[in-house]
């Protein structure tokens, strides 16, 4: 495994040999440390945090703020992956002044080497405006969970053809404007693949079948640390919860029958 940090180059050369890229999402030191370690490619800071760090029922919440706080963390625990964060809701959708400093905000403070943001043609000209200030940009298209209001819900998108068509033409959108790549997420596999081969950058998939150049998914999600939504896509590796609650009822009853702490953890 190579020590040195990934970056967009790594990212495109990968779409391009064939090789698969693995990303998941963190939002603190010590998750980032850990997958870091282990060899994965690009690391995100999601505003998804709001979902499963701070407990709200939607990503809308999320400020910039809180997104560069985590991402400080995230980049202190990385040497190797390539760290995106999520650019969140009303960041950059009112004008592209304000698109262009919290983008430079996320690099600048957070540490991130490339950020990500929801949309297809409708944000191209927010996306080449970001890339010119030399900032890499993410594109994702598709179940886009900052326009909850507008799908109705979490609802797998393109399975009409009008809808399909304008995903493929958004795609484009995205990748004529700069992105250096591009997540598409709760689309059919077929729509996914089709896309995929469409465009010259890699696609990231979450709930977009095998076909993508590589898949990202909630850390949260396939440890098994957060049962609130449990989507069909979700594969869980691990039930850290389970872990985690033995643990815990182990130390609270250690405490009350007084066999914690022990001569060992008592100093002298
Ligand atoms: O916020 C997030 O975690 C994301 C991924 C689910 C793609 O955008």
């Amino acid at each position: 495994m190579a020590n040195k940090q990934k970056t967009l180059l790594d990212i495109q050369r990968m779409k391009a040999e064939g090789e698969k890229i693995s990303v998941l999402t963190a939002y603190d030191y010590t998750f980032a440390r850990i997958m870091d370690a282990e060899g994965i490619d690009m690391i995100l800071v999601g505003d998804s945090l709001g979902s499963v760090v701070s407990g709200y029922d939607t990503t809308l919440p999320v400020t910039m703020d809180e997104m560069v706080y985590h991402c400080r963390g995230v980049v202190r625990g990385t040497s190797r992956a390539l760290v995106i964060a999520d650019m969140p809701f009303l960041s950059y959708q009112v004008d592209l002044r304000d698109a262009r400093l919290n983008a430079g905000r996320l690099v600048k403070e957070g540490g991130a080497a490339a950020v990500k943001l929801e949309g297809g043609e409708n944000v191209a000209v927010t996306i080449a405006a970001i890339v010119a200030m030399d900032i890499p940009v993410v594109g994702h298209i598709g179940l886009t969970p900052q326009s909850i209001h507008r799908m109705g819900g979490y609802k797998v998108q393109g399975r009409q053809q009008q809808q399909a068509t304008q995903l493929l033409a958004d795609a484009k959108a995205v990748e004529a404007a700069g992105a250096f790549a591009l997540v598409l997420e709760g689309i059919p596999a077929d729509l996914a693949a089709e896309i995929t081969a469409a465009v010259s950058i890699p696609t990231i998939g979450i709930g977009a079948g095998p076909e993508c150049d590589g898949q990202v998914l909630v850390i949260h999600d396939i440890l098994g640390l957060c049962d609130k939504y449990s989507p069909k896509f979700v594969k869980r590796y691990a039930d850290v919860s389970g872990t985690i609650s033995a643990g815990i009822a182990s130390y609270i009853r250690e405490v009350k029958e007084s066999s914690f702490p022990g001569p060992e953890h008592s100093f002298r």
